[in-house]
């Protein structure tokens, strides 16, 4: 194993309000020590302990590794054709789902897997460390179990979308029945998650809260894609239910901003998709202000968002979503984080840190089903990188 020491930190963003300035928990005359590629220690530099390896920051700050907490994967095929008719006019609706749907059936399982190394690489060469993965393309019990096994090679955090859209041949009340039944039983044991497209074209309030229900009965922690394209029940039913996350959030009234806040839901904002689909943006000031937690993803896909970069998206939601810098970088590893639940990566963990009152409303990581929690993966690319001061 070899060791590096990273010296010479402009500043050391920790997001631990205790051990450092602001809620970034800004440090100076911080080190790093990596190990095997993960962060082994942090402190002053003065009391670094000794490395194999130096290496000089030259005055460049260290942030956690960033934490993508939304982000559909595994596909095959591309949408060049529908963004064009976007980019003369036509509205996202979400429809072009299906068009990849029929591309990731036909994919070989190996395409699929090298689709998913591609964008894991280069997510990682822009510094995300910890990726969710949807599956949501293959709409069949058994396209979503290759999907949702695919995708567990490469993280824990994976999440079953079967209820992306109807497919095309298949009537609606019935398709929900198979996604909350016979998909979701073979689907669960690759999952930690379940999500629903809760909007109008695809899963109304009444559907979007079957498909909940029935993951958590699975053992399964909730998230929702809430209010993209319109206003909606995605977020109040989210709240509700206490699910993870709303995502999108980009319609809200007064009502949805006052049900997220003070709740354990945070609002993950996916400025990728307004980008792509040339929609107008959240409004994270107004969510910051009300109190919620705000998490920032990419949400990369082939139909409405193309880029799995983390930088990107803190640069399009600093210029279009009226949220600070320093509040972006916060969104985007600590808010990322409290969307996955997560206490261990994200920031400089400290046992001190409240984060157990978010765990009770649904499952944690150290909750995750044995089948998943046993999974370990020997990718290089595999995202196990946390803090571990
Ligand atoms: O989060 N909105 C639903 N799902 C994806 C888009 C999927 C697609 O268009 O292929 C999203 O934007
Ligand atoms: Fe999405």
């Amino acid at each position: 194993m070899v060791s590096l020491l990273v010296t010479n930190l402009g500043e050391l963003v920790t997001n631990d309000p205790t051990l450092g300035d602001g809620p970034l928990g800004l440090r100076r005359d911080a080190a790093i020590v990596i190990e095997d590629g993960r962060v082994a220690w942090i402190g002053d530099a003065a009391a670094a302990p000794a490395a194999d390896e130096r290496r000089d920051a030259e005055g460049r700050a260290g942030l956690p590794g960033f934490v993508d907490s939304h982000a559909h994967l595994v596909f095959a095929g591309d949408r060049a054709a529908e963004f064009a008719a976007r980019m003369a006019g036509e509205p996202y609706t979400g429809g072009g789902i299906r068009t990849t749907v029929a591309a990731t059936r036909a994919a070989s399982d190996d395409a699929l897997r090298a689709n998913v190394v591609r964008l894991r690489r280069e997510a990682l060469r822009q510094g995300t460390t910890t990726i969710e993965i949807k599956s949501g393309y293959g709409l069949s019990v058994a396209d979503e179990a290759r999907s949702l096994r695919i995708a567990a090679e490469f993280t824990d955090e994976t999440t079953f979308l079967g209820a992306h859209v109807v497919p095309a041949d298949r009537e609606p009340d019935d398709y929900v029945k198979d996604v909350c039944g016979e998909m979701l039983a073979a689907c669960s044991p690759y999952a930690k998650w379940v999500d629903v497209f809760c909007e109008r074209g695809a899963f109304d309030g009444e559907q979007s809260r079957a498909v909940l229900i029935a993951g958590r009965k699975a053992g399964l922690g909730l998230r929702v894609h809430a209010n993209q394209l319109g206003p909606g029940p995605g977020v109040q039913l989210a709240v509700e239910l206490g699910a993870a996350s709303a995502d999108h959030c980009t319609h809200l009234t007064d009502q949805d901003v006052a049900a997220l806040s003070g709740s354990g839901t945070v609002a993950a904002l996916l400025p990728g998709a307004e980008f792509s689909t040339r929609s107008p943006y959240p409004d994270a000031r107004r969510l910051l202000d009300a109190g919620v937690t705000v998490a920032l993803a990419t949400d990369c896909n082939p139909g409405s968002s193309y880029t799995s970069s983390m930088p990107f998206c803190i640069a399009l939601a600093v210029r279009e979503m009226r949220i600070t810098p320093a509040e972006a970088v916060h969104a985007a590893t600590a808010g990322g984080a409290r969307a996955l639940r997560r206490d261990d990566v994200g920031r400089r963990r400290s046992p001190t840190a409240p984060w157990s009152q978010w765990a009770k409303a649904g499952r944690s990581a150290r909750t995750a089903p044995a089948s998943v929690r046993r999974r370990r993966c020997s990718r290089p690319d595999c995202d196990r990188s946390s803090w571990r001061p």
